[in-house]
């Protein structure tokens, strides 16, 4: 059994999959997206995504006290032109990468018109010949997998697509089990990944909808995978892979009360405050308390008091407080 930590653009960034990454039962976390569309994009832009590359003498005199492992993190790239994902690929590869993960499954209207993410996923030859030329791109030893929704606007081509990625050599399927027209509306439907892992010979991961220990118990009957991928339900419960693997291990689990998820929203403050201008001082944790919310309802009082400040001084007391 694996737990990954979704992608999430704008909201999941390095510090983010550090900090869930160092409270343990997330086994693999995957960057933002990076957009390849006319070049090979400069170093910069693949260590900005990915920070976790820096080599260990550049960063800052922090002993990579605030970068996850390149080990466990995939680099995801999005784009439509097979040559040029493919060498976008390599490069990351080169700059020290280990895994490189391709989009198909994104949503928004930008990158659809411009032809990438979901879009693609009425293009099942494009999708192939994407995958096959940075799978040819790369040295085996770096595991090329892929994401994908079940379909752009209904759920007819996920079963084609998904043989189509596999037949292309991908080492991987990560499926979030619902069409980009059903959006993020309850439920995700996984029991199409039953039937997709039947076809194929690569593990597929499911995706879509874990907000509980029950959900994924339900999930993995569903889908009968046994690596699933875990976004939204991580920030609202970020010790819920912890809770899963206790529960593999038959313990009972005590999740995290509120004074110690405000000690690691305390901790995002402070790794995040040199990194933000004080026009957005403090979104990054009004963003977290968004989610955590749902878990617990002291959230969404401290985002309440805080809403409106961008003084970092009145942040840091106000999570103090609430750490006890
Ligand atoms: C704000 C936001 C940003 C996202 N960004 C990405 C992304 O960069 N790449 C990607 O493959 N999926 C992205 N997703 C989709 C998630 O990875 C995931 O598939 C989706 O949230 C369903 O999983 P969940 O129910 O566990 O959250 C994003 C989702 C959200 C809500």
């Amino acid at each position: 059994m694996q737990i990954y930590l979704a992608p999430m653009e704008g909201v999941i960034d390095h510090h983010m999959r550090f900090l869930l990454d160092q409270l343990g039962g997330i086994d693999l976390c995957v960057t933002e997206f990076i957009r390849v569309s006319k070049t090979v994009l400069p170093s910069r832009v693949f260590l900005s995504a990915c920070p976790e590359l820096t080599p260990l003498n550049e960063r800052d005199g922090k002993e990579g006290s605030e970068y996850g492992s390149v080990n466990t993190t995939r680099l995801q790239l999005l784009g439509s032109n097979p040559e040029l994902v493919a060498l976008n690929a390599q490069k990351a590869v080169e700059l020290g990468a280990s895994a490189i993960d391709l989009n198909f499954g994104c949503p928004a209207k930008t990158v659809n018109r411009s032809y990438g993410g979901a879009r693609l996923l009425d293009e099942t030859s494009l999708l192939h010949d994407i995958v096959k030329a940075t799978r040819e791109q790369l040295p085996s030893s770096v595991l090329v997998t892929a994401k994908i929704r079940l379909g752009y606007n209904d759920r007819s081509s996920y079963l084609r697509n998904a043989i189509a990625i596999a037949e292309a050599g991908a080492d991987e399927l990560i499926v979030h089990a619902r069409s980009k027209a059903d959006g993020y509306q309850p439920p995700a439907y996984w029991t199409y990944l039953n039937t997709i892992q039947q076809h194929l010979d690569i593990p597929v991961v499911a995706n879509g909808e874990i907000w509980t220990l029950g959900d994924y118990i339900e999930c993995r009957e569903q889908s009968g995978c046994d690596r699933v991928m875990i976004g939204r339900g991580l920030l609202a419960r970020p010790d819920l892979g912890l809770a899963i693997k206790a529960y593999h291990r038959g313990e009972d689990y005590q999740y995290m009360i509120w004074p110690q998820i405000a000690t690691l929203a305390l901790q995002l403050l402070r790794l995040t405050q040199a990194h933000y201008p004080p026009k957005h001082m403090g979104n990054r944790i009004k963003q977290w308390l968004f989610y955590l919310m749902r878990s617990y309802p002291q959230a969404g009082a401290l985002f309440e008091n805080i809403k409106r400040s961008r003084d970092f001084d009145f942040i840091e007391r106000a999570l103090i407080k609430e750490a006890g």
